[in-house]
């Protein structure tokens, strides 16, 4: 089966970028990217890239060059289903917020709403492809409402996870490591499989694609992220002993990253890791591993999460400590709200975590981050639900300016290893900040030593002060 025509249901960080690149890598495919938020679709439709809804290097590029030609986004989900033959659902599957499984589970209320439009909307035989971040085994929940619709349309669910990173989403995708399509070892669901891997070939080496079991590759997502996940948590916990010891992290990691069976990535010490993955696939493993009565595998896997939340209090504390035990009153200037560099993607973010800890203190919060704008930065604020919205409002400024961020401040927190934070006027900012001047560097970024050389007192992840 050849395929030449593809919906994605959900123009988000995922289905946005993944989309525009099959489309300008198979310019014989049609892809309808659908969304149900119409400001969102309206974004992706901006004449100039610029405003589109995602912020990722190179992807506007890749959109202008699609867009119009084989590369569509819409609000008409059943006509986008109606016309594909393979339809991609990558809907956010946030944690639940409430009932069985609150705080651990994903809520599949979003996937489910997609399967049962696909079961309404379907005349002919259609393979689905499940995008999104999902617990294993939802695509037997999928599976069981699409063939219990009784239209006699024939559906292939395959599994085809999602491993692009923000932030450099654009050359993940066109250079995968690999891709990884699972799908049913049956007659058909091999068939369906095939039709995937011959879309991805157009552009992929045939030895990076693997197919597996449906199975295998739901469990090979959630495992890959909780082992990057636990790369950074082991890094962090060193970064702890690092403080109270004479060891600099920075060299740790090298010495230990030069052993090619360990390797340099992901060794990176920071305030905490963020992101709508890392976290959600832990608590998805730990609430599989625990609902098989796993309970050792399911506290293994916990602990990386327990680490990272104390990585980030503990860095909220050091500043509290720092500035002689109060923050009352005191403004404190954020570099940085995203959870990582070249994103505007602030989900599961540190910076909202030392912000909420610095809050229950009283400090003034001034942020300055170069891609997300205001309104996220409250709505993430008030998602955490710990305070009341006028409060958050109260106590946070979102400033365009990070001089005037900075203005004024007791300290500075580095929450986002902005590239641009580094070229800053350092003395500058010193000269217009109260003193003692403070930097807390939650990313190792800026230069320690030239800044204590203007005179701030730093404080770097990791390394004895
Ligand atoms: C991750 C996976 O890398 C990707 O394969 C999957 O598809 C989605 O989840 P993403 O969350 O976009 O991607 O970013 P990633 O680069 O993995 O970073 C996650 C978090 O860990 C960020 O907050 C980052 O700052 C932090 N991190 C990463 C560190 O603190 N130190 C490191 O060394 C690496
Ligand atoms: P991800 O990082 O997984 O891409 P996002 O939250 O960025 O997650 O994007 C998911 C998108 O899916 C959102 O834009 C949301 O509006 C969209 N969405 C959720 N449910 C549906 C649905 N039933 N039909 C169409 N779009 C949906």
């Amino acid at each position: 089966m050849k395929v030449k025509s593809i919906c994605c249901i959900g123009a988000g960080y995922v289905g946005g970028p993944t989309m525009a690149v099959i489309a300008k890598k198979c310019p014989g495919i049609k892809v309808t990217v659908v969304d149900i938020n119409e400001a969102r679709i309206a974004a992706w439709n901006d004449p100039d890239v610029n405003n589109i809804p995602v912020y990722e290097p190179g992807l506007g590029e890749v959109v202008a060059e699609s867009r119009g030609r084989n590369l569509f986004f819409s609000t008409d989900v059943d006509g986008a289903i109606d016309e594909s033959d393979m339809i991609f659902i990558s809907v956010n599957t946030p944690t639940k917020t409430y009932g069985e499984g609150k705080g651990l589970a994903a809520d599949l209320k979003w996937i489910e709403l997609c399967a049962r439009q696909i079961a309404r909307v379907a005349k002919s035989d259609k393979i689905v492809v499940e995008k999104s971040t999902l617990p294993v085994r939802t695509a037997s929940t999928i599976k069981s409402i699409l063939d219990h619709t009784g239209s006699g349309v024939s559906f292939q669910i395959l599994s085809n996870p999602e491993f692009l990173a923000e932030g450099t989403a654009v050359e993940d995708l066109m250079d995968p490591d690999r891709v990884l399509i699972g799908g049913d070892q049956t007659e058909e669901g091999l068939k369906a499989i095939q039709a995937l891997v011959d879309v991805y070939a157009q552009w992929v080496p045939r030895e990076r694609i693997l197919t597996t079991n449906v199975w295998s590759s739901e469990l090979s997502k959630l495992t890959a992220n909780a082992f990057l996940a636990q790369r950074v948590s082991s890094i962090n916990s060193l970064s702890e002993l690092c403080e109270h010891t004479e060891a600099d992290i920075n060299e740790v990691a090298r010495a230990i990253g030069s052993d090619s069976r360990i390797g340099p990535k992901f060794l990176k010490a920071s305030v905490g890791f963020g992101g709508s993955c890392f976290q959600k696939d832990i608590l998805n493993l730990v609430y599989i591993s625990r609902s098989y009565g796993l309970n050792e595998v399911a506290d293994y896997w916990e602990q990386v999460i327990q680490m990272n939340d104390h990585q980030k209090r503990r860095f909220a504390k050091k500043i509290i400590r720092s500035l002689y035990n109060t923050v009352n009153g005191k403004k404190i200037a954020f570099l940085g709200w995203a959870f990582k560099k070249d994103t505007n993607d602030t989900r599961e973010s540190a910076a909202i975590y030392v912000a909420d800890h610095l809050l229950f203190e009283q400090a003034h919060v001034a942020v300055y981050d170069p891609k997300v704008k205001e309104e996220q930065v409250f709505v993430d604020m008030d998602y955490l639900n710990t305070r009341s919205s006028e409060e958050n409002r109260k106590y946070i400024d979102v400033v365009e300016d990070p001089y005037e961020a900075c203005k004024g401040a007791h300290a500075i927190a580095v929450l986002t290893e902005w590239d641009v934070f580094k070229q800053y006027d350092w003395s500058k900012i010193y000269d217009n900040m109260l003193k003692p001047a403070h930097v807390f560097d939650g990313r190792n970024v800026l230069d320690a030593e030239k800044l204590r050389k203007i005179g701030f007192q730093v404080y770097s992840i990791g390394t004895p002060s």
